[in-house]
């Protein structure tokens, strides 16, 4: 066997390890990437192939803290503020409202950031939340944001961003938001203190169970990461973890066309969303 089939074989073996963990699926393609990143784990360890590593994974006693290093290593994180900013609006200025005017009880109307990578997604949804007054004005929120990559999570409860993260979002919020600190930005207390941020993979189905029923959920581009069955997993778990008429938003490249009948298209007025059924 060459080194290269060796590679490949075990390639395929780590494949299948962090899509058991993780529902992430990575094609051949990624073998060339994956293999670089987890690279310097085989040295860290003293082991000399990536078959040894795939072993290591699955057997060894300190699996369990390996796979969350891994998840650090080849999660793909890319994110910024007010990504795909028409969702964000539609959940402030119609979701949010049209939840609070059928409300019958003074529970806080709750909002889930799932795959919510260092934090740019649901920090968007305070600001947003902030701009509108909406505290003010008596609604009661909470926003719950979680990643499987601890790094991330860390990243996001520091709340320093570099300039390359405030791409698309209007300087006006930047300068009311943050405070610059060198080169960095820092996202301001009373955003933060709106975000509830922990470390939790969307397959972990014990942590799930002890999750509250949200109103709205935001998971977008995480599944396109993933392959049929994991995406039938998470999204299964986003129509429990929904109250009636909740509402889920995906990324712009991902759908729920023919794959599912637990939700139904929504249009809002300049965004897509899915309505909760049943
Ligand atoms: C491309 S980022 C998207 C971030 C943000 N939602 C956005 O749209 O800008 C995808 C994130 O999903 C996270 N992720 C992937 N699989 C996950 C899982 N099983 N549980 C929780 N987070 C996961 C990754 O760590 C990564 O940070």
């Amino acid at each position: 066997m060459t080194m290269e089939d060796h590679n490949q074989e075990a390639f395929k073996l780590i494949r299948e390890v962090i899509y058991q963990h993780s529902g992430m699926y990575f094609s051949d393609d990624y073998q060339k990437i994956l293999l670089k990143r987890l690279e310097k784990r085989l040295d860290f360890h003293n082991l000399s192939s990536f078959y040894d590593y795939y072993y290591y994974l699955k057997y060894n006693k300190d699996s369990d803290q390996e796979l969350k290093i891994v998840m650090n290593l080849v999660t793909i994180r890319e994110t910024y503020f007010f990504r795909e900013e028409g969702q964000l609006k539609a959940l402030v200025e119609e979701v949010i409202p049209e939840i609070f005017n059928k409300k019958s009880d003074p529970s806080p109307i709750r909002i889930w950031c799932a795959g919510c990578s260092s934090g740019e997604e649901p920090y968007s949804i305070a600001i947003l939340i902030l701009e509108q007054e909406l505290h003010q004005r008596g609604f009661n929120l909470e926003i719950f944001a979680n990643d499987i990559s601890q790094e991330a999570i860390q990243r996001a409860k520091i709340g320093e961003y570099m300039k390359s993260s405030f791409r698309t979002m209007p300087v006006f919020y930047r300068e009311k938001y943050f405070t610059p600190k060198g080169d960095k930005y820092v996202i301001k207390s009373e955003v933060k203190s709106l975000l509830n941020f922990s470390c939790m993979n969307l397959l972990d189905r014990n942590k799930l169970t002890f999750l509250p029923l949200f109103d709205a959920i935001f998971c977008r581009n995480v599944i396109i990461y993933f392959n049929k069955e994991s995406k039938q997993e998470v999204i299964t778990q986003f129509h429990k973890s929904l109250k009636k008429d909740g509402y889920l938003f995906l990324g712009h490249s991902e759908s729920l066309m023919d794959f599912t009948d637990l939700f139904k298209l929504k249009h809002f007025k300049n965004a897509l969303g899915y309505e909760k059924v049943g």
